[in-house]
């Protein structure tokens, strides 16, 4: 087993950054990690040979269900086939609650990434609101039921992602995203559950040595090649010493 280390780069690093990332992140161990880097559209095509060269895939921050037409502004799986990617995001909590996505387009998105052969990361997670009335596992359960009508759920990852957790500073404690973790292991089966928010080369450690956690999906700490490179090298350690 090897961690999955995912980085989410959301409205950053367009080609120029972008490709000077690949640049400068140092090699990790190719066997020991499996690392992807989700960036903005338009840097997708752009940094698909350097990210190569370092081992990483690629994946979509986001997509369209339909296949072509008249959708200005949207974008298609098999376009982000075409620039390169291999996975792509769904339902990210931003696009959820920014952009008002509903867990039926959700369902219609997980849908056509499939059928175009890309890895769907899909994105639940709950409201501080929520998990103070002690609401977490029902609104979990909510999602995973709704995104994933009519999708046998081991062909995707699955991201949990606490809501007050993102962008703020203050990540789930392990055993908080572990008791998550196991609940949604428990309800679809055996595949991979990654934890984000507010991960940090500080406490990548303590959340990947957890035994239902199978890597992490970072959004900030992503954008600097060393802080990403030494959360990669903290998930090897916690994977290592797991066994
Ligand atoms: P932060 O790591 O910046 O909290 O973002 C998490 C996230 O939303 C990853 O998709």
């Amino acid at each position: 087993m090897r961690p999955f280390i995912a980085g989410n780069w959301k409205m950053n690093n367009g080609p120029i950054r972008g490709k000077a990332f690949f640049e400068e992140i140092k090699e990790f161990p190719r066997e020991k990690a499996q690392v992807v880097i989700f960036p903005p559209f338009p840097t997708l095509p752009q940094v698909k040979e350097l990210a190569e060269r370092k081992a990483i895939a690629l994946g979509g921050q986001n997509l369209y269900w339909r296949e072509k037409g008249a959708f200005t502004g949207e974008v298609s799986a098999e376009m982000l086939v075409e620039a390169g990617a291999d996975f792509v995001l769904v339902g990210h909590s931003e696009r959820r609650n920014i952009f008002g996505e509903t867990d039926e387009l959700i369902n219609l998105k997980l849908k056509a990434a499939l059928k175009w052969g890309l890895k769907p990361v899909l994105c639940v997670g709950e409201h501080l609101g929520e998990r103070e009335e002690g609401r977490t596992m029902e609104k979990i359960k909510f999602q995973l039921d709704a995104d994933l009508s009519g999708i046998d759920p081991h062909r995707l990852i699955i991201a949990y992602e606490p809501i007050w957790a993102i962008g703020t500073g203050k990540n789930a404690t392990p055993d908080q995203a572990e008791e998550v973790h196991a609940f949604i292991k428990e309800y679809l089966g055996n595949i991979k559950v990654l934890y984000g928010g507010s991960v940090k080369p500080e406490n990548a450690f303590s959340l990947m040595k957890q035994p239902h956690i199978d890597g992490v999906l970072v959004g900030g700490a992503s954008l600097k090649p060393d802080s990403f490179y030494d959360i990669i090298m903290a998930g090897v350690k916690a994977f290592e010493e797991k066994g």
